[in-house]
Formats: structure tokens, sequence, C-alpha cells
């Protein structure tokens, strides 16, 4: 085998990265290029660096210091191919803990790079550094990189872009060019104090003040129409707009007057390609769209925009963040600009709608892998409760409690002193967890129906083992406790496919047979229907643990995850290797 480096300045795909907020200086990274007999590419290494550190944003008039990814917010992308090896060195030069999550990476035997602070690592600590080390194998699209401790992802996140195997190409027309739009939150206030209070009081958390698109709130907001994204686009060209939602809380509508879009990819996969003029996207998911500009557009400029969907109670950020759909023409069409009409906050039809359109491509180079039978079954309620408040206090929860969020109503508790995967690894548990997280409700009830008086969650670091390869279906039922809500559900290690989904209570006679074992679409975070259920399946074949959680961040903090504990399989590489030298101590 022939081994030959290169070292290079600048980044090395054609992304169309000066549309971003924050421009990419060039930077140095290494490529490593195996060379095979018969002379075919394997896959490079690519190296990156990320130091935590402080900056100083003004959104909104106000000026606020926050972290970020080598002073960038949103932070820049890490671009990779299909088949390479990504090494990223993070050193944390900020007083919080800090820890990365690579979004929807399968992070095939390499759990101790995947992120989740207490869950397969304790967090870098000031001063310290971790490299996370992972190949990106079966996985081509947009996918995002986040922090994953308390909430600081609110700025700590990016885009983490997959191209496809050199000289293969996309199965949808080539783009004329490629723009990340990450949707995210602004909050005047810190959001790390925002939510230590809420945890405090039991309350719900104070909602963002604004809604961005590549870190901008856009017109729309007081004192902010200098921070507005401007896409600018030749006309009768191919855009691929890949689309990441960052937001802590809050699932988007979004639309560009006068155009639409063709839905091309989901969470790195690819889908079967499919007209829209609305995109509904939750915090978790990736989603890649062409927009193909107009050959003789009416105007210069059209509004882009996004709004939340919610259902739940309480308050939420009822704001609207609009940017810039500019052409370049010759003439300057004078055309008065509109707001893109966007539905109702509770438009869960067009939620509904838009979900059942996703397929996926299926096709021979791309299969559909669905589990035809299943090993093991499971049935989780999703939703919230609540805890005591403790004695000489007074709290604003539900009727004086706390809040809590629950699967099966086990509210989960993380370790803080260890992490699951050091201690499932080390085979020296001490009842840091058990492994007796219920495959069903203990006490079953009208899960969408009247709820019941009693809210009470129980609380635990309860945990599934599964044998290694078993194939499982996990039915995902939300309650209606404390007011039914869409919850968007990541599974950490894999991918599923969504191979049902409803309103009102699954039924375990009905349902099954409308199952789609076909072509049903392939992702890492799927949208539970506010009052209904979604049925995912899986082929356990990674082993380690992993976690699975909403991806609402008030309901993580609130305890709405558990983790799977998968097994070794018999064979050399079916086994999770020992943790790197430098995997962080508690
Ligand atoms: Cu994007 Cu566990 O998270």
């Amino acid at each position: 085998m022939n081994k030959l480096s290169l070292h290079f300045h600048g980044l090395p795909f054609s992304l169309t990265l000066q549309l971003m907020a924050s421009p990419i200086p060039p930077f140095l990274f290494s490529l490593f290029i195996f060379m095979h007999l018969g002379f075919s590419v394997e896959g490079i290494t690519r190296h990156y660096t990320f130091n935590v550190q402080l900056h100083n944003v003004t959104r909104l008039c106000k000026t606020k210091t926050i972290l970020t990814v080598n002073g960038k917010f949103p932070g820049a992308p890490v671009v990779a191919r299909e088949g390479d090896r990504v090494v990223i060195n993070v050193t944390n030069h900020v007083s919080n803990n800090v820890s990365f999550h690579w979004h929807g990476i399968r992070q095939l035997l390499s759990g101790w790079a995947d992120g989740p602070a207490y869950v397969t690592q304790c967090p870098i600590q000031t001063g310290q550094s971790y490299a996370y080390n992972f190949s990106i194998t079966g996985q081509r699209g947009t996918l995002w990189w986040h922090a994953h401790i308390s909430w600081l992802r609110a700025t700590l996140h990016g885009p983490l872009i997959i191209l496809p195997f050199k000289n293969t190409s996309y199965p949808f027309p080539k783009p004329h060019k490629e723009v990340p739009i990450i949707f995210g939150e602004w909050f005047n206030a810190d959001t790390e104090a925002v939510i230590s209070q809420a945890l405090k009081t039991g309350g719900g958390p104070n909602v963002s003040d604004a809604y961005t698109i590549n870190g901008l709130p856009g017109p729309l907001y007081n004192c902010s129409a200098n921070e507005t994204f401007k896409l600018r686009v030749r006309p009768g060209k191919t855009y691929l707009l890949r689309m990441i939602n960052a937001d802590l809380n809050d699932e988007l509508f979004f639309k560009i007057s006068n155009h639409t879009f063709t839905v091309v990819e989901a969470d790195a996969v690819y889908v079967k390609p499919f007209e829209t003029d609305i995109i509904v996207i939750a915090p978790g998911q990736t989603t890649n769209v062409l927009l193909k500009t107009k050959t003789n557009p009416s105007a210069t400029t059209f509004y882009m925009a996004a709004s939340p969907y919610f259902t739940g109670q309480g308050t939420f950020d009822n704001t609207t963040v609009a940017g810039i759909l500019q052409y370049k023409l010759p003439h300057n069409h004078k055309t008065p600009l509109q707001i893109p009409p966007l539905p109702p906050f509770n438009a869960t039809s067009v939620v509904a709608n838009f979900s059942s359109k996703f397929r996926s491509l299926a096709s021979p180079q791309f299969p559909a892998n669905v589990p035809q039978s299943v090993d093991r079954k499971f049935f989780f309620t999703v939703g919230l409760g609540s805890n005591p408040c403790p004695k000489n206090q007074t709290c604003q929860g539900p009727n004086g409690s706390m809040f809590a969020a629950s699967m099966n109503n086990v509210s989960f508790t993380n370790p803080n002193t260890v992490a699951l995967l050091q201690t499932y690894f080390s085979g020296r548990n001490n009842g840091v967890y058990t492994t007796d997280f219920p495959a069903s409700p203990l006490e079953p009830f009208n899960y969408t129906g009247m709820p019941p008086n009693n809210t009470r969650v129980s609380n635990g670091t309860k945990t599934v083992v599964l044998p290694f390869n078993a194939t499982v279906e996990v039915v995902l039922q939300d309650t209606s406790i404390l007011g039914a809500e869409s919850h968007p559900l990541h599974l950490h290690g894999y991918n599923f496919f969504v191979v049902g989904q409803g309103f009102g209570n699954f039924d375990p006679q009905k349902d099954p047979a409308k199952f789609n074992l076909v072509d049903p679409v392939e992702r890492n975070t799927v949208g539970v229907p506010s009052g209904g259920w979604a049925a995912i399946r899986f082929r356990a074949d990674n082993p380690g643990v992993w976690f699975m959680h909403c991806h609402f961040e008030v309901h993580l903090s609130w305890g709405l995850k558990m983790a799977w504990i998968v097994l070794d399989g018999e064979l050399p590489g079916q086994r999770l290797p020992p943790p790197p030298a430098d995997l962080p101590a508690c």
C-alpha cells in the first residue's frame, strides 16, 4: 500500500460558504490518501481543530458574550466525504464543561466519539482537549455537530456535510451551488441561566427572543434589519439548500415567496424526490432541498421566512425570522416584498401531510434494508409529567409541582461523576445504572384521552440491553398528560426506518398491517405526531451505549431520554474497541 500525504491551505469544496453570516477563513488541514492496488481511493483523514472560546456577538441591539467554536456563530462546517475518517481535536478554553456530538453519524464501533456528556464520555474540562475520531460509512448528505451538555448547543453548533464518494454523482441534477441554511434561536439572556432557573423553580423556561437563519434574525424584529441573511442567486439555476434545525425548543415551518422546493434527502439519506412549497423541520432534523430559481423572476428580491409549529400548553416564541432571496439581475424589478404566508402555529395537518411524503429512495444502489421481522418489540410513551416540589420551597410547575418529562413514565437521571459507556465497558456497574427500563408502560392508560389525575413520574437511570444484531421495533406514543405535543425523538448510533405513524392511541391489532416495510423513510430523528404515535425499526448492529431522547432541549433537561446498551457480537469486527487514551476523566 502506498501512502501519500499532502498538506495545503483552503477549503476543499466549492460550497457557497461566503453566503453564510460568518465566512470561514482558510485553515490548515491534512490529507492522507491511501492508494490501493487497482488505484481505487478509499478515503482520507480530515483534521479539524475546535477551540471553544468566548466571543461577543450583537443581535437585536444587544451585545452578549457567547460560547463559540473558533469565534464563529454559527460554527463553520465540517466537510468530509463518505468513506473518510474525521479527527476533530477539541480544546476547551472556557469555564463550562463541554462535549460535542456529531448528530446523525453512525459511529460504527466508535461510540467513544459520540459525545453526549455522562453517556459516552465525561465532559472536557477547562484547559483539556479530546480528539473525536470516527469514520463515515454508508452516509452522504447533511448532518450537523453540536455541544451535548446542558443548553450549550444554543451557540455551539454547525453543519456536518458529507459529500458522496469521489467521482460519484448525486441521484438528482447537479446543483449550481450548495448553501447551508441553519435555523437557530437567539436569547438575549444567558441560556445557561434560563435553564438553571427553570430547573430550580420547576416552571417552564423563558422562551427565545428571535429565530435566526444562519445566525441572523432578519427585518421583522426590532433593531435587526442589518442582520438579515441574504441568499444571492442567478436566474434559472438549481441551488442545493442544506437545511438544519438547530433550535433548542421549536419546530419550524419554512417558505420562500413564489418558490417551491424539491426535497431530495433527509438526515443524510436520499429520499424519493418530492415537490413542496413548505418545509417542516424539527430540532435535530436536517434535510436537503433543491431550489430552482426562476428564469424570469417578477422581482429582484423575495422573502424567505420561518415560524414555529407548536401544540403544547404554555408559552413559546411566536415570532418569524425572515431572510432574502436576491436575484442577480441587470435591472432592478421593483415589486414590493411580501412575507410568504406561513401556516398557523398549530397547523398539525400541514405537518402530517409533509411528513407523509417522505419515502426512502430504495434503489439498487441505495436500498432500504428495513428489518422484515422483529426480535424485540417495545412500546414507549413520551411526554410530560411532574415531580413533587421539595419541602420548604414553592414551585412554578403544574399545580405547584415541578415539570418533568419521561418515557414510559421514567424520567431519566444522568449520572454526573461517570459516563455510562465507561461504566458498562469496565464491567463494574456499582449501581450507576439499571437494566430494567420497561418494554411498555407499567400502568397503561388512555394515552391521548382524558389525562390522568396523577402526573407523577418515577426517576432513575434505566437502560435496555439488546443482543448484538437484534432487530428492534419501538412504537413511540405521545401522551396528553399536560398537553399533547409533538416530540422530535432522536436515536444515537443508528438510523431507523419510520414504518408507520398515526393519530390517537397506537392499535397493536390494526396498525401494524398498515406498516410500510418497502420504502419507509430512514432517519435519525422522527417527529412523533402531537397526540399520535410513530413506529420505528432498526437493527442493533453497533455495540455501545446509545442515547435516545427528545431533541427539544427543555424536554431533554426534564428527563425525556433513555439509553440502549447494545452488546458485542461474537466476531472481531463486532466488538467495541477500548476507549482512546485521551478520553476525558470526570
Ligand atoms: Cu442532536 Cu443527543 O443529539
